[in-house]
């Protein structure tokens, strides 16, 4: 049934490649955050990107991926032959704030941006229009603005479809709907001021839904609301101490069978909860999702302390972000394969959606060490 899963990923992966074939020209003009000025500044300084400057601001330090993500970015914009300011935010809305203003006020000809809280950057981001700066949205949405030219990310609704896939097809929950059997189930959904983390839960629950009415899943708190679930800033601790919460509260007398979560940090709060409550690896172990394929959830897939996690390559991701700068700086056409999908209230922004990957033990060293991600010899440490 893994192999299902991993079918129609790869089904999925072909067809959008395939998109991606035949995309750019379909997508038409770029919109330009900054009108003709973009092109002043192109005429002005040499096409192979030397003597530009992109301002790359990340959210956090605090999570394996965003480290990744800065330095894919950094490395490969500095191949290109830009000058690269990078800073984190560490979760802290108004430092990164500040950064932008600092990347704004040194110069920045480009600014990349994850942001920490996808509305809140809206002034910020008039100032780097008015200072005709073209902004890319990094893996993040950025809300409510129409300063941005490009987006790029992953198929956000994708990944809660595969982790809800996931746990339809490992639970067998067809046949168990039919002999009446259920498990139980609790929720642990990412950051309210994300878009993603919506995106992420409108998928999962697409898979769960019927499940969840008919009783084949049982959610013994009750909270299956992305309101309910939702866990600001994708807090480790927050998560942790919710599956404490929902264990000492609901789960006295039967077991917990499911942690649906979206994201590694999640899983880990969660297998704390769970090693605190007296739960065994190999015994009554749940079965618990993840976000990321971090290195130490991929260790913990191995172990069996976690189940299965989306694999985001940001190698990739960086590949078609630094298009999109190069698109913005020098007139290069970027690859876009949605301009549908992702509407900020201001703006439907061109966007490349990668392609998320569920990994899990039958599959990562296909996926993960095959692909380079990580070695063996990381992984054994
Ligand atoms: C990203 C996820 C990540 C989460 C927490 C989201 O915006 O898309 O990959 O797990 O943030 O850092």
């Amino acid at each position: 049934m893994k192999k299902r899963v991993l079918g129609l990923l790869l089904t999925a992966v072909m067809s959008l490649g395939l998109m991606v074939g035949c995309g750019p020209a379909d997508t038409g003009e770029a919109p330009d955050a900054s009108g003709d000025a973009t092109t002043e500044t192109t005429d002005s300084k040499p096409a192979d990107g030397s003597g530009k400057r992109v301002a790359v601001a990340m959210p956090t330090q605090s999570s394996e991926r965003w480290i990744n993500d800065g330095n894919n970015m950094k490395e490969k914009l500095e191949a290109l032959g830009y000058e690269v300011d990078l800073q984190y935010a560490e979760d802290d809305v108004q430092a990164q704030v500040s950064q932008i203003e600092n990347m704004i006020a040194a110069g920045a000809d480009c600014l990349v941006i994850a942001a920490v809280d996808s509305s809140a950057l809206v002034n910020v981001e008039q100032q780097a229009k008015d200072a005709k700066i073209p902004i890319i949205a990094y893996d993040r949405l950025l809300m409510d603005t129409d300063a941005v030219s490009y987006y790029a990310t992953f198929d956000n609704k994708g990944v809660g479809t595969a982790i809800g896939k996931y746990i339809v097809e490992s639970k067998d929950l067809p046949a168990a709907q039919k002999e009446g059997k259920s498990y139980t189930i609790e929720f642990f959904m990412g950051s309210p001021d994300d878009n993603n983390a919506v995106m992420l839960y409108n998928g999962l629950m697409e898979e769960l839904q019927q499940y969840l009415d008919d009783g084949t899943l049982v959610c013994k708190s009750g909270r299956t609301s992305f309101d309910d679930t939702c866990i600001l800033r994708w807090s480790q601790e927050t998560a942790q101490q919710n599956c404490e919460n929902y264990l000492t509260g609901f789960y006295a007398d039967e077991k917990l069978d499911i942690c649906a979560t979206a994201f590694d940090g999640f899983a880990y709060g969660c297998k704390a909860a769970l090693e605190g409550a007296g739960y065994k690896v190999g015994e009554d172990w749940p079965l618990i999702t993840g976000q990321d394929a971090e290195l130490m959830a991929t260790k913990n897939i191995i172990a069996g302390s976690q189940t299965m996690s989306i694999y985001k390559d940001t190698r990739l991701l960086a590949d078609k972000c630094v298009t999109m700068v190069q698109a913005v700086l020098e007139g290069a056409e970027p690859e876009i394969n949605d301009t549908e999908q992702y509407d900020n209230g201001k703006l439907v922004v061109p966007s490349y959606l990668c392609t998320p990957v569920a990994v899990d033990k039958d599959n990562y060293k296909e996926i993960i060490v095959d692909g380079g991600y990580y070695t063996e010899e990381q992984l054994a440490e």
